[in-house]
C-alpha cells in the first residue's frame, strides 16, 4: 500500500532532497526552496513550500494527478476521477488554487491530499533545452543576482542549423498538429471560427532574421523571471560567438526593448514553447518519474486548455437569453434583489 508519505518520499528522490518534510521546517526560514513570491501587493504574496501543503501522510494513495496550476476545476476533476492527491508544479494558495473558498474545506470534501513542488524542481534536468534542439554548455539560474532570472548558453544539435529546425522540432515534440485538429473541429462544432486557443497562439516562431537563418550559438532565456536589455548586453559581452536569442516559457512581443536590442546587436531572435506547454515540458518527465517510484499507483496528468471566444458567441440562444436577462435585470445598477424567499 502506498501512501502519500511515500509520494511525498517520490517527490524528495526526484529532487535530490529539495523537499520540505513539514511546515514547521519551513517556518524555521532558511530552507532555500521555501521562497516568498511578492510583487509588494497587499496581501497578494505565496510562500512556495515545496512538500505537502494539505492532507494526511498516513492517506492511502491510488491514484495521483500531475498538473502545473491547480485551481478548483483540478479539484472538481480530482474528486470526479478518484484522484487520492494532486501534485501541482505551481504553488499553492488558499482561495488562489481551489475558487475563492479555503483549500482545507474543498480538498477535505473530496478526500485529497495537495503537494507543491515548484522552484524545487527547477533546474534538475536539462530537457527544456534539449526541446528546444540544444545543449547547455553554461547556465546560471540567479542571472545578474536576481534569484530565478535563468539563463542558458547551448550548441544546437548536430541535426539543428537554423531556426527553423528548432520550430519544427519544438512543433514535433509538442504535437501541436492534434491542437491545431482539435482546434479546427471545435470551431466547427461550434460553427465560431474566430475561437482561439493558447497553445498554438503562443507556438514558437521567428522574430528577428528567417526561418532559414543559420543557429551557431544560442542565448536561451525566460523574459518573465527578469531578464533585461542590460543582461543581454552582458550576456553577449561575456559568449561574443552567441548568434541567436531564444525565449521561452514567457515570450515578448514586437516593441519589446529585448527585441529591439538584439536587433540593434545584428544577432537573431526567436520565441520557443510558451508557459501553456509547460505541462508537457516538466509535467511530463515529474509524471513518468512518479510512475517510476509509486508501484500500483496510477499517475494521471491534467492539462488546461485554455480557448478565447467572442462573447456574442458563448453557448446557444438559451444561454444567452439566461446570461442577457440577468445581466439587465440585476447587474446595472438598476435593481437589487429585495427578498430572499
Ligand atoms: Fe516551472
Ligand atoms: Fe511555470
Amino acid at each position: 500500500m502506498q501512501k502519500v508519505s511515500d509520494l511525498f518520499d517520490a517527490l524528495n528522490v526526484i529532487t535530490g532532497g529539495r523537499m520540505v518534510a513539514s511546515l514547521e521546517e519551513a517556518k524555521e526560514g532558511n530552507h532555500p526552496f521555501v521562497i516568498l513570491k511578492s510583487s509588494g501587493i497587499y496581501g497578494k504574496d505565496v510562500l512556495e513550500i515545496p512538500g505537502l501543503i494539505h492532507g494526511d501522510p498516513d492517506k492511502e494513495i491510488k491514484k495521483v494527478a500531475v498538473c502545473m496550476t491547480m485551481t478548483e476545476l483540478s479539484i472538481e476533476l480530482a474528486g470526479a476521477t478518484g484522484v487520492d492527491a494532486i501534485v501541482a508544479h505551481h504553488p499553492i494558495a488558499d482561495a488562489a488554487s481551489c475558487g475563492g473558498v479555503t483549500l482545507k474545506d474543498y480538498l477535505d470534501l473530496y478526500e485529497i491530499a495537495a503537494l507543491e513542488c515548484h522552484e524545487a524542481f527547477h533546474g534538475l534536468h536539462p530537457g527544456i533545452a534539449y526541446l528546444h534542439g540544444h545543449k547547455v554548455i553554461k547556465s546560471d539560474i540567479s542571472y545578474g543576482g536576481i534569484h530565478g532570472n535563468v539563463m542558458f548558453v547551448g550548441e544546437p544539435f548536430s541535426e539543428i542549423q537554423t531556426m527553423g529546425d528548432m520550430l519544427d522540432r519544438l512543433d514535433a515534440h509538442m504535437c501541436l498538429e492534434d491542437d491545431a485538429a482539435l482546434l479546427e473541429a471545435e470551431r466547427r462544432i461550434k460553427g465560431v471560427q474566430s475561437i482561439e486557443e493558447t497553445s498554438l497562439l503562443t507556438r514558437g516562431r521567428v522574430l528577428v532574421g528567417q526561418r532559414a537563418s543559420p543557429v551557431s550559438k544560442i542565448l536561451h532565456i525566460f523574459p518573465h523571471t527578469g531578464f533585461t536589455k542590460e543582461h543581454l548586453r552582458q550576456a553577449i559581452i561575456e559568449n561574443p560567438d552567441v548568434d541567436t536569442v531564444l525565449a521561452s516559457i514567457s515570450r515578448v512581443y514586437e516593441g519589446h526593448e529585448l527585441i529591439n536590442e538584439a536587433r540593434s546587436m545584428g544577432l537573431n531572435f526567436m520565441v520557443g514553447n510558451s508557459h501553456v506547454l509547460e505541462i508537457l515540458e516538466n509535467g511530463l518527465p515529474l509524471a513518468y518519474a512518479l510512475d517510476q517510484l509509486l508501484e500500483d499507483v496510477e499517475i494521471v496528468v491534467f492539462r488546461d486548455r485554455v480557448t478565447s471566444t467572442p462573447l456574442a458567441n458563448v453557448g446557444h440562444q438559451q444561454l444567452k437569453d439566461y446570461a442577457r436577462q440577468f445581466s439587465e435585470a440585476h447587474l446595472l445598477g438598476n435593481n437589487i434583489l429585495s427578498c430572499h424567499s
